[in-house]
């Protein structure tokens, strides 16, 4: 949501801050821009992404500058509101990531004391307030300003005069990537990785002061020193690798994720798992996450409640924030690929606020939410590119299935049998990826269709969600996912010929209530493409279509199935020819609410 750079040191800043946002577009890419300080600060910005900046560019020698690549929250996408903002003597520019909530009062304030607007942003006020308080001292200007200032921000400011960046973190994420007479600044690890793979992680109230050697960081208690913690893995890891998308080569990684992730925690000889955990009293566990996690939760409600009988509830995280939730002994478990999405962070803190102990399941290293939660259990997924949640989703399903089977309360030989299974997946999903030729011919006919529905029933409704999702985020497809019992209230009047059904017919104890819906939707003529057990040899009397899938136990069949999905997404919006790793208006990191 919005990516932000900088960099000081003695090379040419313009084509580093270009690559770096490059790496950052993932946030978000609607618009972009760089300011570089040669003689003066000159600033380039404009709609659309960071190749089209470049190739309008004049060459601007300067060793400083910042960049920014937009998502936009106040004020469509053009030039004048795309970043970075500058104040009226043209000697201060900022970009910044995240909502400036009082930005109206400050933005009248400063219009009555003379300076001019140009956008119809928030973040343009940061310039000028920090004009406003500028007597020579940029960091004494900076630290005035963001007195004034209430909301979420991470931001870098670049002056004239002025050999340093000024940074500052609050509720968004920024990273100080260390070089050797050089530094760097962004949003996220993947821009800094092709300069340096040392990193320190600013906190929340965090104020630096960047030249090309040193790194000072302030908070209101004065100096404070942070970690520089070294990056395990390589800008390799976050290329395409040969594949047409990040998104492909994502959904082929999932055997190695479910491997990498069982490998953290579950012994390879002993049926045992240990999570690393420190024991928490509960009597509830109540699951909040966004999107797909959001849908990792729901699966992990069935587990929970079925392995380790523990009474479990799922809420999306934006919605719990304005609930009037009652928590009692319960243990809150926040789901987020990304660790910043600030929906999840404002849900972890209302519940910690109430007492709870806290637990983020995350993917990113340093992220605000393991800042924030009492503890942390990292998925192993490594960084995702692709804006589509694919192999964290399938990551968070595993961590889930450890989850419960850390605290299951079954006879030893079943719980045994589930890790003996569990250990299977990696297999299991490299089958379904083997056969992909086989399924990109159900998504390329699923891309001349306008509208789809997904059902299913138990633990298999949350991947219908998430296949509905998947499709419609990339594909533009219009997607319902229902549960299979649902459609004859309501929805069933929308099926038609030319409205296909994706149903999951799971080898499972719903499988004869799925059998009967599938013939009520045929019933309306609607096709039907279905998800079915390699061994199930009926399904085929009932349905136009089969995609086979390996027998698994059916615990473990939403990882099996929601590969499927990915798939069948994947290969409809690549016929639809659509923008697979950046679809329009979304972003990777949503880091506003
Ligand atoms: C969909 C997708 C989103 C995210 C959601 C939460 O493919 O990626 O729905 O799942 O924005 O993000 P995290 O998991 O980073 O909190």
């Amino acid at each position: 949501m919005c990516g932000i750079v900088g960099y000081i040191g003695d090379r040419d800043a313009q084509p580093i801050l270009l690559q770096s946002l490059r790496r950052l577009e993932y946030r978000g890419y609607d618009s972009c821009g760089i300011a570089v300080l040669a003689s003066t600060i000159k600033v380039h910005k404009d709609v659309g992404r960071v190749e089209q900046l470049e190739k309008a560019l004049p060459r601007n020698k300067g060793k400083l500058g910042i960049g920014h690549t937009r998502w936009a929250t106040h004020g469509k996408p053009s030039k004048s509101n795309a970043h970075p903002h500058i104040d009226c003597s043209g000697k201060i520019a900022v970009v910044h990531n995240g909502v400036i909530d009082n930005f109206q009062q400050l933005r009248d304030k400063l219009t009555q004391e003379g300076h001019r607007f140009h956008s119809d942003t928030d973040s343009e006020v940061m310039p000028h307030l920090i004009e406003s308080y500028y007597q020579g001292d940029l960091e004494q200007a900076v630290r005035r300003a963001l007195v004034d200032v209430h909301g979420s921000y991470s931001l870098i400011v670049l002056a004239a005069n002025h050999k340093e960046l000024l940074v500052a973190r609050n509720e968004s994420p920024l990273v100080v990537g260390v070089g050797d007479g050089e530094n760097f600044v962004a949003s996220d690890v993947p821009a800094l990785l092709d300069y340096t793979d040392r990193v320190i992680y600013l906190e929340d109230g965090d104020v630096g002061v960047i030249t090309d050697d040193e790194i000072r960081l302030f908070n209101q208690a004065g100096e404070v020193r942070r970690e520089t913690n070294v990056i395990p893995w390589t800008m390799e890891d976050a290329q395409k690798g040969g594949y047409d998308h990040f998104m492909l080569k994502e959904i082929h990684e999932q055997p190695r994720v479910i491997r990498d992730t069982l490998g953290g925690y579950l012994s390879a000889i002993e049926p045992e798992v240990d999570l690393g955990l420190e024991s928490t009293e509960f009597e509830d566990i109540l699951l909040l996450a966004c999107g797909t996690s959001y849908h990792a939760g729901l699966v992990g409600r069935y587990l929970l409640e079925k392995v380790a009988r523990i009474p479990v509830r799922v809420e999306i995280a934006s919605e719990f924030n304005h609930s009037n939730a009652v928590l009692g002994k319960t243990w809150v478990i926040g789901i987020t690929q990304s660790g910043e999405t600030a929906d999840l962070l404002g849900a972890i803190k209302k519940a910690k606020q109430m007492g709870c102990k806290t637990l983020a399941i995350t993917n990113c290293v340093g992220s605000s939410a393991t800042r924030i939660a009492d503890q942390t259990f990292y998925i192993r997924a490594q960084p995702e590119i692709g804006v589509a949640a694919t192999k964290s989703f399938i990551a968070q399903l595993i961590a889930l299935y450890l989850l419960a089977l850390s605290q299951a309360k079954m006879d030893i030989k079943s719980r045994e049998g589930l890790i003996r299974e569990l250990r299977l997946l990696p297999d299991k999903v490299q089958l379904i990826l083997d056969g992909e030729d086989g399924i990109s011919k159900y998504g390329k006919y699923l891309s001349t269709y306008d509208n789809a529905f997904f059902v299913a029933r138990g633990i298999n409704f949350p991947m219908a969600l998430e296949g509905a999702l998947k499709l419609k985020e990339i594909s533009y497809i219009h997607a319902e996912a229902y549960p299979a019992g649902e459609l004859k209230h309501g929805p069933f009047a929308l099926l038609t010929p030319d409205t296909p059904v994706i149903a999951i017919a799971a080898g499972d104890d719903t499988y004869e209530a799925m059998l009967t819906n599938i013939k009520e939707i045929k019933a309306r003529e609607s096709p039907v493409i279905a998800l079915a057990d390699e061994a199930d040899e009926d399904i085929d009397k009932f349905v136009d279509y089969v995609i086979r899938v390996p027998s698994v136990a059916p615990i473990f069949s939403p990882v099996i199935n929601s590969v499927v999905l990915q798939l069948l997404a994947y290969y409809a919006a690549k016929e639809r020819g659509c923008s697979i790793d950046m679809p329009r208006n979304l972003a990777k990191s949503v880091t506003v609410k």
